[in-house]
């Protein structure tokens, strides 16, 4: 018997793995997938794994496909989970499934694992995932399924000698990748407490001044592809807008989420690229996309990040939304201009070949080409309906 684990190079994970040969005998393929979450080196990670007793260890560099196949994406359908959250998780999941799966097939194992608690979309994300793409596999999740708490796993990894050190490990809950960081736990589970300043890792303290930083995102059909004119891959492009962003302090979210499973949770963000590339893509939209296209698409966006909030990437919902996304963001192309400053990605500009802005139509000065002599006529049928009903309702109710 094989088991591929997803794993992360963390306590839970590594613990895992000789908890699992325990507990059924398995040999385990240790799979560590990188989606930019940068921080340890994953050749370290790599070897981790295999001090800990896992049969095969791999690390897999998903950061370009990352960026391309499931970044761009949300990009193009604006993602906020309740218009706050850009799913920096709710992304990295599916693509880990798919890695998972694959590395199955090559080494013929009949399981995945996660460790994952049963209180998380992510359990949720993976297993679904799984459902979906490998029908035939089997998942364990010993965290959840076969009690390796905290306690548990710490006495394990000491039991064993494994080479952790848990008073490395931070007080929070973290999981990060290129689109963002997350933090939950300890201090931030009371949710009037100010999260403290070493909670942020991505982003420097936006009450700090500094001299504004200005920049330029150009778009081709509503994915990023230059930075001030220097054309860049979206992994690269989204990095360094991390960093000039971040230093400004932007991207931070304080919010209460509403978990899948029914919690409703106290979650950190940090996502200065995200934040900066949506609010640019939102504003770009509105200067080239016809007002119907916009006004139907924002609720296809907000159905489309819940869809993938909730585990379900793999669904034929979330690909017919995609389809309407996709041709919806043709002709999405051109420069914005954005100030970034004491944690706000300000657009200051916007211009585009696309354009559906008319100056002629726009203008109060000399040149207007709108006939205002029609809008009587307009105003009149317009609010016909509402004029018929107010006689009526004054006939009725006098
Ligand atoms: N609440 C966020 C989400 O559901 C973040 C989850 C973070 N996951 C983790 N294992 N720390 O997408
Ligand atoms: C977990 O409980 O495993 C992490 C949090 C989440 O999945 O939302």
């Amino acid at each position: 018997e094989r088991v591929v684990l997803a794993y992360s190079g963390g306590l839970d994970t590594s613990v895992a793995i000789g908890w699992i040969g325990a507990e059924t005998g398995a040999e385990v393929v240790a799979l560590a997938v990188d989606v930019g979450q940068g921080g340890e080196d994953l050749e370290a990670i790599r070897q981790r794994a295999l001090t800990c007793g896992a049969v095969e260890s791999i690390v897999v560099d998903a950061r370009t496909e990352f960026a391309e196949s499931f970044v761009a994406p949300a990009i193009r359908a604006n993602a906020l989970y309740m218009d706050r959250y850009p799913l920096i998780s709710s992304l990295s999941r599916p693509i880990i499934v798919k890695h998972l799966v694959e590395a199955a097939r090559q080494h013929g194992a009949d399981a995945i694992a996660h460790g994952c608690t049963g209180k998380g979309n992510d359990q949720v994300r993976f297993e679904v995932g799984v459902s979906a793409l490998a029908p035939g596999l089997k998942v364990l999740a010993p965290v959840r399924d076969s009690g390796m708490t905290r306690d548990k796993a710490i006495a394990f990894a000491e039991e064993r000698g494994l080479p952790i050190d848990v008073s490395k490990r931070s007080p929070y809950s973290i999981d990060q990748n290129l689109w963002g960081r997350t933090a939950e736990c300890g201090i931030l589970e009371d949710p009037w407490a100010q999260p403290p300043e070493d909670v942020f890792v991505y982003s420097a303290d936006p009450t700090v001044a500094r001299t504004p930083d200005e920049v330029t995102v150009s778009f081709t059909d509503g994915i990023p592809t230059a930075l001030d004119g220097r054309p860049l891959g979206l992994a690269d492009l989204v990095a360094e807008l991390n960093t000039r962003a971040g230093a400004h302090g932007i991207g931070r979210i304080d919010m209460i989420e509403d978990r899948l499973v029914g919690i409703k949770s106290r979650e950190i963000y940090e996502c200065p690229a995200a934040i900066t590339l949506l609010t640019a893509h939102r504003d770009l939209e509105d200067l080239t996309l016809e007002r119907d296209v916009a006004r139907f698409k924002r609720g296809i966006d907000q159905r489309w990040g819940e869809i993938v909030y909730d585990g379900l990437w793999f669904s034929p919902l979330k690909l017919a939304l995609d389809a309407f996304v996709d041709a919806a963001s043709v002709g999405v192309s051109g420069d914005v201009r954005l100030r970034l400053a004491g944690g706000v990605a300000q657009v200051v500009g916007r211009r585009s070949p696309a354009s559906l802005y008319d100056h002629a139509l726009a203008t109060y000065d000399a040149g207007d080409q709108f006939d205002q002599s029609d809008a009587r006529g307009f105003i009149e049928l317009w609010g016909l309906p509402t004029k018929v009903w107010a006689a009526r309702e004054q006939r009725l109710n006098p």
